[in-house]
């Protein structure tokens, strides 16, 4: 076991699966979550921190004003609840973490730190909590509102939420509980405490009803990149996912959010950034880089699926802008406002060319539906996501003997914080150091999300990575891969 292991994650959605070709026969059972407790027993095998799943409220009908394109290619609907699904995951598992996506905007605050402080307990201390404001006013609308509220007082109202949610779960003190038979008490009532919480938003007496969790409260996950959005994370979060978007703009992310963090009085270390990537699995580098051109290849669909995602989380219509033009700078978001600025930069920013059609891939795409006009075709190489072509077949079972010596994750050494492993990694560890020339400390995290470039349901490394990617022998292979490449690399080498 390495010295200095680093930690990784998949970032995921209880959505459909592979089903288009014939990688999957989930297509209609994958609801019963069975899939997924494959994939978590297979990544506490190889040696992952933690399995985070997203969620959002809504159907989008954005895109064109309908929901076909959002349904044709399953992006956010149907979907599963993730949180009671940590349940069962947990039960499968013994030590790996398990976070979940829950929304500030509509969870009331006692209902969300019972549940959580629930989950903690069935979990024995694996839970974590990946704090959303949500992005959508269609998300609004089922919870009896007309809009989302602003951006920025979505992040106000998330703050003074986190903190009841903080008071309830310190309300049983940790020795609260007697469990005496010769007193004849279970529990003191002195050390259950009412909060009496009455803020600008939230009103609430406490106590909690369930008992002080293994962790005390949820690890707190966070994925905004806005100037407030990092405010709010670098004061609140343990860890932080972001999308990068170059060496240049990872370090000044990691940078701005330390010194946020300081700011905070908070200790920067303290916080672990996972950088999100999606790479292309192969045999061989050759193999990697034929699988990701036969998935570019498929331009119309991966067009459709980049603007039903953007206009899904940031309540933009595209179908309404001209796909040849930079996107106009009087277009906006109440939704994602970090992503669309960086979206905003690679496909129609101030560089001279710049235009929406080239956010559908590599290849920009073919046919716009619902645009009033068709786009030229053609390639720009602004803004692409970088593909990580890695070295791993494809379609047999690849656990080889030697892959746990050469592991590198931290979870691979069994024994270590075997109760509460996800809380007790985050406190401080040795970081790593991205090379060759730039010294940069980053946290790998692999995000087989949608709509981020590869469509994880779709395609062969989709089927792979289902269900037979997560061994160590892959991060290895992926490692040396990214390496070699010099930008988005990882090591372990020059540990800090
Ligand atoms: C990797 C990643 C994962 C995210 N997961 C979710 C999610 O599951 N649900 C959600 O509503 N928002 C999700 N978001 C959105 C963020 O929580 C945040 O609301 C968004 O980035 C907008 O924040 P900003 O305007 O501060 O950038 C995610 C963002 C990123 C980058």
């Amino acid at each position: 076991m390495p010295a200095d292991p680093f930690r990784l994650g998949w970032f995921g959605n209880l959505t459909a699966p592979e089903w288009r070709t014939g990688w999957s026969n989930d297509a209609l059972t994958w609801t019963d979550c069975r899939y997924y407790v494959d994939m978590v027993r297979d990544m506490e095998r190889a040696g992952f921190d933690f399995m985070m799943l997203e969620d959002s409220l809504m159907v989008s009908d954005i895109y064109a004003g309908t929901a076909e394109l959002e349904l044709k290619h399953a992006m956010y609907a149907p979907k599963l609840d993730p949180v009671p699904v940590v349940s069962m995951l947990a039960y499968a598992t013994e030590h790996i973490g398990i976070v979940a996506t829950a929304s500030t905007t509509f969870y009331p605050p006692y209902l969300l730190a019972r549940t959580f402080s629930t989950l903690d307990h069935v979990t024995r201390g694996r839970v974590g909590w990946n704090i959303v404001t949500s992005s959508e006013d269609r998300a609004a609308q089922n919870f009896g509102m007309a809009k989302l509220p602003e951006h920025d007082l979505r992040y106000e109202i998330a703050e003074e939420f986190k903190q009841v949610a903080d008071k309830l779960w310190d309300s049983w003190e940790p020795d609260a509980i007697m469990a005496d038979a010769h007193s004849g008490y279970y529990a003191d009532y002195k050390k259950v405490n009412p909060i009496h919480h009455k803020g600008r938003f939230f009103e609430v007496r406490g106590p909690l009803n369930t008992p002080r969790s293994p962790q005390g409260r949820p690890v707190i996950c966070q994925a905004g990149s806005s100037p407030r959005g990092r405010d709010f994370a670098a004061k609140n979060a343990d860890m932080l996912l972001v999308i990068p978007n170059g060496i240049e703009q990872m370090k000044a992310y990691r940078d701005d959010i330390r010194a946020r963090a300081a700011g905070f009085g908070r200790d920067p270390d303290d916080i672990k950034v996972f950088f999100v990537i999606a790479p292309v699995l192969g045999r061989t580098d050759a193999e990697a880089r034929e699988k990701n051109a036969r998935f570019q290849a498929d331009e119309q669909r991966n067009f459709e699926a980049q603007m039903v995602h953007f206009a899904a989380i940031m309540e933009i219509d595209f179908s309404v802008l001209d796909p040849d033009l930079p996107i106009p700078d009087e277009v906006s978001t109440n939704g994602h406002q970090g992503t669309f600025e960086g979206w905003k930069q690679a496909f129609g920013g101030p560089d001279p060319g710049g235009r929406l059609a080239d956010a559908g891939g590599e290849h920009g795409a073919r046919r716009f539906p619902g645009h009033r006009r068709r786009p030229h075709g053609g390639r720009d190489g602004r803004g692409r996501r970088r593909r990580v072509p890695g070295a791993r077949p494809a379609h047999q079972p690849r656990v080889h003997p030697g892959d746990h010596r050469r592991a590198l994750p931290r979870a691979a050494a069994p024994g270590t914080d075997p109760d509460r492993l996800l809380a007790p990694a985050l406190p401080r560890q040795p970081a790593l150091v991205l090379t060759p020339e730039e010294t940069i400390m980053f946290r790998l995290g692999w995000f087989l999300g949608n709509g981020f470039g590869i469509q994880p349901w779709y395609g062969e490394w989709a089927g792979s990575s289902m269900h037979d990617w997560p061994t160590p022998g892959l991060y290895v292979d992926l490692t040396t891969s990214l390496d070699a490449r010099g930008s988005t690399c990882c090591s372990s080498r020059t540990p800090r």
